[in-house]
């Protein structure tokens, strides 16, 4: 039976059970999210679940996903189910992709690797974050003939926009995601009141120091400041100082980068060019002339921006709030997908995520439209409790809770999930 089976997922877990043995990785979101903060530092959980302003974008999603209810048909035949879908003329053996999600050795050593390896076991698409903590080309090895696409952030240098479109058609990348919610870091008080931004030590720019138009660009190291005298000398920055350059994944020994303060320079030269929040709905066409991959957008929220990127002749579009990291108060995703859908009006794939938590979510979605999700903070939480097996394991429930919720509502294929199987409700207080 394969690894997505719904009920091959049962048996093992209640079969495992007969023997004693509880499930590492909790099957419910909550549980999962509880479990994971045992498993990280303060300030990598703050990072990971934290959201913009106060925190009330990241509560609409949720709301906003409760409102709807599953209202299920019985007496169909659901026998055979299938997930399959089709997106960007890719057979995929569910519709779930793994959203980009940057600075993953925050809670694992191994993370985007780890997260790699998990998601060509299952065949789900991974979209390699702009701000990973590996390279593209280090994730592209461990996934074999496994789908995968890039995610870009817009960065000030033309040249680097360039080398990372390069190399993501090279190491075999099917589409670009181009995030556009991020051309500046939103208000995020968790991490604020902590003074805590995983680039200032250098976790996250995997990408950027594995480019060589990067390292031209941060140039000569020698000519770098002196960030560790910069306001006298602590202990605590001193400490900090050796993690940045640990951290580090660009080349040489601990004590040349040390002592070159390339790592520093090179983090200096990420936060200056990493985002270019001038870019505007013209510059898509040059965006267009560099790359034969299919583009889609990221972060699009309103039914007049949908409009514009169907005008310009983009590939997608990926409905999001970023999971409420850029603005409090915004409007839920799952609450701009349906206007959004009905411009779109199935010209381009509608894909969405921010809130995603578990089968009955995904089954919403794409009942209102969305022909697939991106999963995001559940699987690093699995990847902080138990490496790419973590990551394997939330997927699997999620797909497994996904079929048997279609199954259950007589749907025996995704096709058949349609806007009629939902209810708007008010059951939260
Ligand atoms: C993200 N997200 C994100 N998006 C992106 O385009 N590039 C990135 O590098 C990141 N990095 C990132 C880090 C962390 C810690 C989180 C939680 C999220 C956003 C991500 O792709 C997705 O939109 C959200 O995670 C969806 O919201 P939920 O479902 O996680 O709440």
């Amino acid at each position: 039976m394969s690894l997505l089976s719904a009920l091959q997922r049962q048996k093992e877990i209640y079969t495992a059970g007969f023997s004693g043995r509880r499930p590492l990785v909790p099957t419910d979101a909550a549980t999962l999210a509880q479990k994971a903060e045992e498993y990280c530092s303060k300030k990598a959980y703050a990072y990971i679940a934290g959201g913009a302003g106060a925190q009330d974008t990241i509560d609409n999603n949720r709301q906003g996903l409760r409102r709807w209810s599953i209202v299920p048909q019985m007496l169909r035949d659901v026998s055979e189910r299938d997930l399959s879908i089709t997106l960007l003329g890719r057979k995929l053996p569910s519709p779930l992709l793994a959203a980009p999600i940057g600075v993953l050795d925050l809670v694992h050593p191994e993370g985007d690797l780890a997260v790699a390896r998990a998601c060509s076991r299952l065949g789900v698409p991974m979209i390699y974050s702009n701000q990973a903590s590996f390279a593209m080309e280090d994730c592209a090895a461990e996934m074999g003939e496994s789908p995968r696409w890039f995610q870009l952030y817009w960065s000030k240098s033309d040249a680097l926009v360039q080398s990372f479109l390069r190399r993501a058609e090279q190491c075999g990348c099917e589409a670009i995601v181009v995030t556009l919610d991020t051309t500046m870091l939103g208000w995020r008080p968790r991490d604020l009141n902590l003074g805590y931004l995983p680039f200032s030590y250098a976790s996250g720019i995997g990408q950027y120091v594995s480019d060589p138009i990067f390292v031209e660009l941060v140039g000569d190291p020698k000519t770098a400041a002196q960030v560790e005298t910069e306001g006298g000398f602590s202990f605590t920055k001193l400490f900090n100082f050796i993690r940045l350059v640990r951290n580090y994944k660009g080349g040489g020994s601990f004590t040349q980068k040390f002592r070159s303060k390339l790592p520093v320079t090179a983090v200096r030269k990420f936060t200056d060019i990493y985002s270019r929040p001038s870019i505007s709905w013209q510059d898509l066409g040059w965006l267009r002339k560099q790359t034969q991959l299919p583009i889609l957008l990221k972060g699009i929220l309103q039914a007049g921006d949908a409009q514009k990127a169907l005008d310009h002749g983009v590939n997608g579009i990926i409905v999001s709030n970023h999971g409420g990291r850029q603005i409090g108060g915004a409007i839920a995703a799952i609450d701009a997908l349906p206007d959004i859908v009905q411009v779109i009006n199935g010209q381009i794939p509608v894909l969405m995520d921010s809130g995603i938590r578990d089968g009955a979510d995904v089954f919403k979605a794409l009942a209102l439209g969305a022909e697939a999700v991106c999963l995001g903070r559940p699987y690093v939480y699995g990847l902080a409790i138990d490496g790419q097996l973590g990551v394997e394991a939330v997927f699997r429930n999620i797909i497994a809770e996904f079929e048997l919720t279609m199954g259950l509502s007589g749907c025996s294929r995704v096709a058949d999930i349609s806007h009629d199987l939902l209810k708007r409700t008010q059951y939260y207080g």
